[in-house]
């Protein structure tokens, strides 16, 4: 027997009482953002192949998904939407009849007290996939400031709570705060995907949205993965031109960038766990080469320990479930 041990830090992890004292770090629902997918003209949900558990819904099974996940003590949605016609400049995205403009005004009707944050993206209303409007084959960023700033006041016009944009378009927080400020939404807040890389982890989303690009890749406007001190740029421009919150996305792979990003800013954070990520756990799940409830915890609670104020997971439903 050695007694000559003076430090036990193993005395803190006697029990579980005791480890939950000196945790550093807790999540609960309140810190999960819920993405609900809704697609126009479809008579039933159907479920994403690649996204085992998560649907594309109709207007009527989005309440319902919502109600349910409000009973396990979710309040917060970023809604994604589907529409019937697409076009060269995502006109969908911007008409009174548009899929998230009709889901908006009906969830508000039907339910009180949720949070919906909407997302501000062309890829899924342009045939051509891409996040604006293209010139040249290129994405012409100033002209798609023009679209997202129509697509944002019609969604704020229908209910929308937040807005986040999410095509890293160069200018966008300052153009929606201005047109936002001018349009008599001086209280809505913006939420930025400020650092959002080029990842490959967004496969099964596309499926899910289906908003993958026609051709090309997103390179040109999506951060390339190799880069931190970008991150900061984007951050702190966006910080600078109004963001009430920043976003990094992936989640996973960036948990550096998170950390990093949390000590530059005084304005919340959130991380995207992506579709990617959560598809690979289900997938290992259902060949039992993991325990799905124990990884999915220990991932979001390392997104959390890393930085993240909050989470928008597909897994948000799956984890208000299991506490
Ligand atoms: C753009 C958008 C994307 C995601 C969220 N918003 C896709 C993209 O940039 O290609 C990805 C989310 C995920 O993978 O879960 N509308």
């Amino acid at each position: 027997m050695n007694t000559k041990i003076r430090f036990r830090p193993q005395r803190l992890r006697a029990n579980e009482i005791l480890r939950n004292l000196s945790s550093e770090t807790t999540l609960n629902p309140n810190d999960l953002i819920y993405p609900i997918f809704i697609k126009s003209q479809i008579s039933r949900k159907k479920e994403i192949l690649s996204m085992p558990g998560v649907f594309q819904h109709t207007i009527n099974s989005a309440i319902d998904e919502i109600k349910s996940a409000v009973d396990l003590g979710l309040n917060s949605f970023l809604l994604f939407g589907i529409p019937d016609k697409k076009d060269n400049i995502g006109s969908s995205a911007f008409s009174d009849n548009g899929i998230i403009q009709k889901s908006l005004a009906q969830i508000k009707k039907e339910i009180n007290d949720v949070f919906l944050i909407t997302d501000l993206c062309m890829c899924e209303y342009t045939s051509h996939g891409h996040c604006g409007i293209l010139k040249d084959n290129k994405l012409d960023n100033d002209e798609t400031l023009n679209m997202i700033k129509k697509q944002a006041l019609s969604h704020l016009k229908f209910g929308s709570d937040m807005i986040a944009p999410s095509g890293m378009i160069d200018g966008a927080v300052k153009i929606l705060r201005e047109s936002f400020d001018k349009n008599n939404f001086k209280n809505s807040p913006i939420m930025s995907y400020s650092a959002k890389y080029a990842s490959s982890f967004y496969g099964p989303f596309r499926f899910a949205a289906e908003s993958s690009p026609e051709f090309g890749d997103r390179k040109t406007y999506q951060m390339n993965p190799a880069n931190k001190k970008e991150a900061l740029k984007e951050v702190l421009l966006d910080v600078k031109e109004g963001a009430d919150i920043v976003m990094i996305k992936p989640a996973l792979s960036y948990l550096d960038i998170i950390s990093d990003v949390k000590k530059a800013v005084n304005v919340p954070l959130a991380a995207y766990n992506v579709s990617g990520e959560y598809a690979m756990v289900k997938a290992a799940a259902k060949m039992n080469l993991i325990e799905e409830d124990h990884v999915r915890n220990e991932i979001l609670l390392s997104i959390k320990r890393a930085g993240a104020d909050m989470i928008i997971s597909y897994f948000a439903k799956d984890y208000a479930k299991s506490i």
